[in-house]
């Protein structure tokens, strides 16, 4: 597959048909990842992977808080919307309204999605160490959309999702993950279902807003 259309190709899938994932490929795709650039080369990222019955375990466990309405306690605290700044706060609620008409103003299913972890067949959590510097979340940033682009490559669908790390002592107990990591964030791995939801496409902003090329 061509580079931009592994790019193209790569977008939020919300709902999977559960199918498992062959374990050589989750090792090719993570292996591919890993050629991300960081800083000193310092790779601080680890990955841990739920299949099976980790996998449903933590489906299970995580509904159950969901539908009892526990609250998220993520490692990287939530951050409300004003805070990222200006631009992208416009870009924000354009996206809010932009999906709200896809969906007939209809979040039902949306927030169903989220409860089950999107039935992906492979959840990838990727930790860096606790105290990390800003740059390496921007490494671990650069991993993370390698790891998707790979997997688009290999014709296997995903979901960065916020919805994954919102209980991490939960996930921690799971996979093992030590205290002093940060369950940064999660990745669902999968065949996209046909469910309707996943027809949606984001928009982007237009190039000259955000772009400056001076000579
Ligand atoms: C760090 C991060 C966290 C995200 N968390 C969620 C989430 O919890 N639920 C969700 O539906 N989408 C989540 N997304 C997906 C974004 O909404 C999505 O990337 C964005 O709307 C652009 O759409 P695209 O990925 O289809 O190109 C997250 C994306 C990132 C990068």
């Amino acid at each position: 597959m061509e580079f931009s259309e592994a790019v193209k190709k790569r977008r939020s899938i919300r709902d999977f048909d559960e199918r498992p994932i062959d374990k050589a490929v989750l090792k090719a795709i993570v292996e591919e990842a890993q050629w991300a650039p960081s800083w000193v080369n310092s790779q601080p990222w680890k990955v841990y992977i739920a299949t099976g019955d980790t996998l449903k375990a933590i489906k299970k466990d995580h509904l159950a808080k969901v539908q009892a309405g526990e609250g998220g306690n993520s490692d990287f605290k939530r951050a409300p919307r004003e805070s990222f700044g200006a631009f992208p706060l416009k870009n924000m609620q354009t996206l809010g309204t932009h999906l709200g008409t896809y969906l007939n103003n209809d979040f039902t299913e949306f927030n169903a999605a989220q409860g089950r972890l999107y039935r992906c067949g492979a959840a990838v959590y990727i930790t860096i160490p606790k105290g990390s510097p800003e740059w390496a979340i921007m490494d671990m940033g650069g991993f993370e959309q390698t790891l998707m682009l790979s997997a688009a490559s290999r014709g296997i669908d995903s979901i960065p999702a916020y919805e994954f790390v919102k209980f991490p002592e939960m996930v921690r107990s799971y996979l093992g993950i030590p205290d002093d990591e940060l369950v940064a964030i999660g990745v669902g791995l999968g065949y996209a279902s046909d469910i309707a939801m996943n027809g949606y496409r984001s928009p982007r902003v237009p190039l000259d807003e955000m772009l400056v090329i001076k000579e």
